[in-house]
């Protein structure tokens, strides 16, 4: 029993995963606050039984455990946006668990009005992103409500200490050998964090990775699929219409058996630190590329060349946890406009451990063969181009003159 008992605080709504840390909060909570716990677990397509968690709320003591299906509008709200902007972090990262925590804080605000709580928890520790995502989303969404963040600030100096707390109040712990890894896994990929992967020098082992196989066993031969893109989302595969959920998961696992999406870095946190990440996107990884491979063929040079900083800077705002701010509203609609003219198909190669487009077409398209072709056909006028040369570098010609000039009467 904690001792300060706090009674500022008289329901709590917690984002719980139905591991070992956020179980032992609900019963911190209870016990510290001597309040009422309300469970929230959310399905991001992480294929796990959420049924079986919130029984397991429940069990624990939470009043009430909601499980809220949050696949879809995780996808036509967070991820296709990120992906209008094509966004990786330090050019890897496609921000899967970047994007599914401010989803999950909306929920846990929308529940925390619903149910009239006064905080919001979450089991994030002091030293990741998620945290940051976390609390910055909540205070962005509702500035009364209270944060809590019990890792941060709990007495628990391990992982077997929050087991004898857990022994001693009837909350089940592991018993089988867990995975050396700390993972958090949704439709639009797997992080794989920690155990021997916290020495950047070590290739991850095979038993790291999820839900993709080993381009080694992979399939030789290459496949072929046709996606179609309809303003910026995706829709079809092969001709045949998906739902977003069915259309990612099916790419998951086309380009999970082939080895695709796979990335092994070491990115930089916002807290400051160097972290050796690992992570599997198939879906997200041919969907990036599908997609810019379509809008280079529907958008003209400046605005492709001026989305590349966009795509940056998106990827930044939604890896710092500035989700629900007006940044990203605002390049959302700047990526919005454009998308208009993304539809069309893109032919993907898929291969052991790669994915490469060899083909495009759009009704938008502006690519003309007329203009491009070096043979008859050919309609592009020549003559333009030699008066093209002397304006486009007539700036640089001044300066020639003008140096040479120098340089003969000093
Ligand atoms: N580094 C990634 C990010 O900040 C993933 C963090 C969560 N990873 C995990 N294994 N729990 O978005």
């Amino acid at each position: 029993m904690i001792k300060d008992k706090d009674t500022s605080i008289k329901k709590i709504v917690l984002a719980y995963s139905g591991g070992l840390d956020t179980s032992v909060i609900v019963k911190w909570l209870m016990d510290k606050y001597g309040c009422e716990v309300i469970a929230v677990a959310a399905d991001l397509g992480q294929e796990e039984d959420l049924e079986k968690i919130r029984e397991k709320a429940l069990n624990i003591g939470a009043t009430k455990a909601y499980v809220e299906d949050l696949r879809e509008e995780f996808l036509t709200r967070y991820c296709f946006p990120a992906l209008w902007a094509n966004a990786v972090y330090e050019g890897k990262y496609p921000l899967a668990t970047a994007l599914g925590r401010p989803l999950i804080a909306e929920k846990l605000v929308q529940i925390a009005e619903k149910e009239g709580c006064d905080a919001v928890a979450h089991g994030s520790t002091g030293k990741g992103n998620d945290q940051v995502r976390f609390d910055v989303s909540i205070m962005a969404l509702n500035s009364s409500l209270q944060i809590i963040a019990p890792v941060r600030d709990w007495e628990f100096k391990s992982r077997e200490e929050e087991m004898v707390y857990a022994a001693k109040h009837g909350i089940p712990v592991p018993v089988t050998k867990e995975k050396p890894y700390s993972i958090d896994m949704n439709l639009w990929g797997v992080s794989i964090e920690c155990g021997v992967l916290e020495d950047p020098w070590v290739e991850p082992p095979e038993d790291a990775y999820l839900i993709t196989k080993s381009p080694q066993e992979a399939p030789k031969e290459p496949l072929y699929l046709e996606l179609t893109f309809e303003q910026g989302n995706p829709t079809a595969i092969d001709g045949i219409s998906y739902k977003p959920v069915e259309l990612v998961r099916k790419l998951n696992q086309i380009g999970g058996s082939y080895g695709i999406g796979r990335m092994d870095m070491v990115e930089n946190r916002l807290v400051g630190i160097k972290s050796r990440e690992i992570y599997e996107a198939p879906a997200a990884s041919i969907l990036i590329i599908a997609h810019r491979e379509l809008e280079s063929l529907v958008l003209d040079r400046e605005t492709v060349h001026f989305k590349e900083g966009v795509s940056n800077k998106y990827a930044e705002v939604v890896y710092y946890g500035l989700w629900h701010s007006q940044l990203r509203k605002a390049l959302d609609s700047f990526n919005l406009i454009l998308q208009k003219q993304v539809s069309g198909q893109v032919r993907m190669k898929l291969q052991p451990g790669q994915c490469i487009c060899v083909g495009r077409k759009s009704p938008f398209s502006l690519y003309s063969e007329e203009l491009a072709t070096y043979t008859q056909k050919d309609i592009f006028d020549h003559k333009g181009g030699e008066y093209f040369c002397k304006l486009w570098g007539l700036p640089l010609k001044l300066k020639a003159q003008k140096e040479s000039r120098e340089k003969n009467f000093p």
